[in-house]
């Protein structure tokens, strides 16, 4: 912990990046207050769950997928569009099961990732100066004064949106949605289903064999709960720090403060100061923390925020999340991992493709390559084979909409189609094709 003395509100003696201009201090702390009356989303025992899980990350036993939105929607929101989102993690995650031969571990950016860090703190938009929109949790995406004026009322929305979100994945995943028989079938029609899935299909084949094994063998592939439930866990950014700080509570069981708001919390690139609030509040909590680091990064910064946040160098607790660019990763990470790793802190190394592959179109929207997210992956497995460190996980943004906002990747979606189904309130999301091509290409990394 940060110091001896921690609370859920010590983060308020520290400065607060990133926090909205809530104009109603009065209608701020009504909203708090009514968030800290309401009951739990998770449980402190699912945290420390999987915070056990992720220690086997750590120790190269298991491996991570973390996906989901960039930033979630108040409007798209329905049960069709939380399946989806739900099918393509499962089928990602049976390709990427088979590819690393260890278990993985699923954790959404999902019931939960409703605010976004912005680069500034207004945008002018046909010559009117707007605050930035800073996701559904604070303020409207919609282009006028008014929309972008943070309301409080939302902080109690995005809880509620949480709640019901995360009471259909738990109906999903322990429903029979998650069979691994029926996930593995949506996998074949994705490689038969074109010329550029076939390539695929040596593996989806070894797959199958696999199953027709198990099944020789006696085992009963639809009771076996291993293989017909999967244990899903929320995660999202803890940006704003009010919202956090209300929904963190004391385990009955253990006395120890978990923040009940999702499983894992991340700090944000833009919010990692080691003097900051963010570094502080998330120092006390006890639930799992993921950390991204850019580009910019020093192995000093880096040491310093270990020492922070994980000082019992506790397997699980820390999974460094490296965002680097893929042409920087080379340059940047050896000297991370190195210094930690003589540092001895147990953490779980994962890679965020997507953040540092951003950039402009012609046509004026964000964008990302696949090749260039699939080349970030790659440079992330070289340097962990070369340091003997296990490449712990991938960390993605996507959807299981059929949408256009990365380039490239099965489908090759050009420039001129962005325009087509641009859908994303934040950044440029692979959709359910490109996502699950992502997977059988990292399956391939990881074979090599
Ligand atoms: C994000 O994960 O959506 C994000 C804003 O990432 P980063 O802090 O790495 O820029
Ligand atoms: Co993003």
């Amino acid at each position: 912990m940060t110091s001896g003395n921690w609370t859920p509100s010590s983060w308020r003696e520290r400065a607060a990046a990133q926090q909205p201009r809530w104009p109603d201090e009065a209608a701020l702390d009504g909203a708090v207050k009514e968030l800290s009356a309401l009951p739990p989303l998770v449980f402190a025992g699912e945290a420390r769950r999987l915070q056990a899980s992720l220690a086997e990350v750590s120790a190269g036993r298991a491996f991570l997928l973390q996906a989901g939105d960039c930033a979630e929607s108040f409007l798209e929101f329905s049960a069709d569009s939380i399946r989806d989102k739900l099918k393509v993690v499962l089928q990602m995650a049976v390709v990427l099961t088979y590819g690393a031969g260890v278990p993985v571990i699923k954790v959404g950016r999902i019931a939960g990732q409703f605010a976004k860090p912005r680069s500034a703190d207004t945008e002018t938009v046909a010559e009117v100066e707007l605050e930035s929109f800073r996701g559904h949790m604070v303020n409207s995406e919609a282009a006028n004064v008014t929309a972008r004026v943070p309301d409080p009322a939302r902080l109690v929305s995005a809880y509620h949106q949480s709640a019901s979100t995360l009471n259909l994945l738990r109906a999903f995943t322990t429903g029979g949605f998650a069979d691994l028989s029926q996930v593995h079938q949506w996998n074949q029609q994705f490689v038969r289903s074109s010329t550029e899935g076939r390539r695929y299909e040596q593996i989806a084949a070894e797959i199958d064999r696999a199953l027709r094994f198990m099944a020789a063998c006696g085992i009963d592939l639809s009771a076996e709960t291993s293989l017909h439930q999967v244990e899903y866990f929320t995660s999202h950014e803890a940006l704003i720090l009010p919202y956090e700080e209300a929904l963190t509570r004391t385990d009955s069981l253990t006395g120890d403060p978990y923040d009940c708001s999702a499983h894992m919390l991340w700090v944000g690139e833009r919010t990692r100061q080691p003097d900051g609030a963010h570094v502080e509040f998330v120092s006390g909590i006890r639930n799992p923390l993921g950390l991204k680091i850019g580009p910019g990064a020093t192995a000093q910064e880096v040491l310093a925020l270990c020492r922070l946040l994980d000082p019992e160098k506790t397997p699980g607790r820390l999974t460094l999340i490296s965002r680097m660019g893929a042409a920087n990763v080379a340059r940047v990470l050896p000297s991370i991992i190195d210094a930690v790793g003589t540092a001895g802190y147990p953490v779980v190394w994962a890679c965020d493709p997507m953040h540092g592959n951003t950039f402009l179109s012609d046509g004026g929207r964000k964008t990302r390559r696949f090749d260039d997210i699939l080349e970030e992956i790659r440079a992330f497995f070289e340097c962990h084979r070369r340091a003997g460190t296990w490449p712990g996980g991938v960390h993605v943004e996507l959807t299981g909409d059929d949408v256009t906002e990365c380039l490239g990747g099965i489908g090759d979606i050009v420039e001129d189609q962005l325009e087509e189904r641009y859908t994303t309130i934040c950044d440029p999301r692979l959709n359910a094709r490109q996502s699950i091509d992502l997977a059988f290409r990292v399956a391939e990394l990881l074979r090599a």
